[in-house]
């Protein structure tokens, strides 16, 4: 059995945690929102057409913030198709997503849903096709209270309160060439300078995300930050980071490893923010949106074939991946990173929410599960807020293929509001349990109240529809007061402790 050491000290605090890092995504793609969020003749159909099935699921995450409605999707929407009486809204091609876009759910719907749900909108503004003028007019329609053209045609199309959507993308990955009308770095940085200027001229309480790269791996990662900000800095309020990992070669220590790229990321953008800050003398910190995030590889092959026997479909099953346990562990390694970013990271979205690249999974006129990489968010989502503190790990190291010097143990730890103290960890070793000796220090004699772990004999192992708790959370053998806490090998662990 390895060991590991943790010290926690209640004076070495990293930050307040943004509940918004506990946000998802759902865009026009696939699946996610018809026969995802809303299925009219679905047997839990409430009045609007939403699936009361998966509602149940969306509140059990408890999520904060859900971004809308693209991605790609975003960069060919016309937002105004999205409005008025649905019987007159057009259907368009998605050049995004190679299907039709039949806008029977649209901006209203979307409110509606997120409200039902307990979220509030992160909406996204074209940028590709459209530009600064089409953004301050979403901006008027959603917020303004009334008396212009365009908050009195909300009002006719039944919504009299505004939506007041505070938080809002300036596009989506305008630097990728497979984003529609795709821009350089200083294209982008004056679109989206003189775009959130007029937004929020006309709602000054919003607040504004700039497209960063599309990835870390772009080749322009970096240089695309540094002149994107140059041209926007004082008028944008955070970057947007997306990151993606998978396990395409079956190498699972390599996969688990990528959470340190991750943290690698994160520390790059801040920098980079901070150096345009400080060329320009500027007195504000832009902060960091990872508006995108999760483990995506899965579903590459199906997805080509769907498009060469359904060209231009609807509500095609894309990006259907099937996350599995190792998954889960490295969701949970990302969430455990983003914690211990939470000084800069202040928004995070799960990409995405409900059957594309999700953790909600549906299947028509049927049932909606959770996948294995639902349940370490949700814990983090529930157990994840207040100040996260500093820990300092002693564990052992390994090499990987891409990585060198990866902790075995790699964990956060949250200050709760309530003075309790909750610890996420991630034991790597695919083959060692560690005894974890936590040193409480100024929080004097804290006893383990709950152990919660994920861990499967099967890093492979799925939920399905008809089999949904293969891969759960349970709780763990009791860790007596003063004892090492125990953590199996390749688990996930929730650990709270109190006086
Ligand atoms: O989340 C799926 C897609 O991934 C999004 O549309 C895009 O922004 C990213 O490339």
């Amino acid at each position: 059995m390895k060991k590991a050491r943790m010290i926690l000290d209640k004076d070495y605090q990293i930050s307040q945690i943004d509940k918004r890092i506990y946000g998802s995504f759902i865009e026009h793609l696939g699946r996610a929102v018809y026969t995802g969020i809303y299925e009219p003749s679905h047997p839990t159909a409430d009045r609007l057409g939403f699936r009361k099935d998966v509602i149940d699921l969306v509140k059990k995450l408890n999520v904060p913030i859900v971004r809308y409605p693209g991605g790609n999707f975003v960069s060919g929407f016309n937002w105004e198709d999205s409005i008025g009486p649905r019987e007159l809204r057009p259907k368009r091609l998605d050049l995004a997503w190679k299907t039709t876009e039949t806008n029977e759910v649209g901006l209203h719907e979307f409110c509606q849903w997120a409200k039902e749900a307990g979220s509030e909108v992160m909406y996204a503004v074209n940028l590709g096709t459209r530009g600064p003028d089409a953004a301050r007019n979403v901006v008027e329609y959603a917020n303004h209270k009334g008396g212009t053209y365009l908050s009195d045609l909300r009002v006719k199309n039944g919504a009299k309160d505004p939506f007041n959507i505070r938080l809002w993308c300036l596009g989506n990955e305008m630097d990728g060439p497979w984003q529609m009308c795709a821009k350089t770095a200083a294209e982008y940085g004056r679109i989206a300078n003189e775009a959130s200027k007029m937004m929020k001229w006309v709602d000054s309480s919003i607040e504004t995300v700039a497209c960063g790269s599309s990835s870390s791996t772009m080749p322009t990662f970096g240089e695309w930050e540094y002149k994107m900000l140059d041209e926007c800095y004082d008028n944008v309020d955070y970057v947007s980071l997306h990151r993606y990992y998978g396990n395409p070669h079956n190498d699972t220590n390599d996969f688990l490893a990528s959470s340190m790229d991750l943290d690698e990321f994160i520390k790059t953008v801040a920098s980079i923010c901070d150096t345009v800050k400080g060329k320009k003398h500027s007195k504000k910190k832009v902060h960091l949106s990872l508006d995108e995030w999760n483990v995506w590889y899965h579903s590459n092959q199906q997805d080509q074939k769907l498009y060469e026997t359904e060209p231009w479909g609807s509500a095609l099953p894309l990006l259907e991946d099937v996350y599995n346990f190792e998954d889960a562990l490295l969701v949970g390694l990302m969430l455990i990173t983003m914690l211990k970013n939470a000084d800069r990271v202040k928004i995070g979205c799960l990409a995405q929410l409900v059957n594309v690249i999700a953790p909600i999974m549906t299947s028509k006129m049927g049932g909606a599960w959770a996948q294995t990489i639902f349940y370490p968010v949700m814990q983090a989502s529930a157990f994840g807020r207040g100040i996260s503190l500093m820990p300092q790990i002693t564990c052992d190291r390994f090499d990987t293929k891409h990585y060198t010097d990866v902790p075995v143990v790699d964990a956060a730890a949250v200050l709760n509001d309530d003075e309790s103290v909750t610890i996420f960890a991630v034991n790597r070793d695919l083959k060692d349990d560690v005894l974890l000796t936590l040193d409480m220090r100024a929080f004097g004699d804290m006893k383990v109240v709950s152990h919660l772990i994920m861990h499967h004999d099967d890093m492979k192992a799925v939920n399905t529809e008809n089999n949904p708790n293969e891969v759960v959370p349970f709780e763990a053998c009791a860790t007596k007061a003063g004892e090492p806490v125990k953590l199996a090998y390749a688990s996930w662990n929730v650990i709270r402790l109190s006086k």
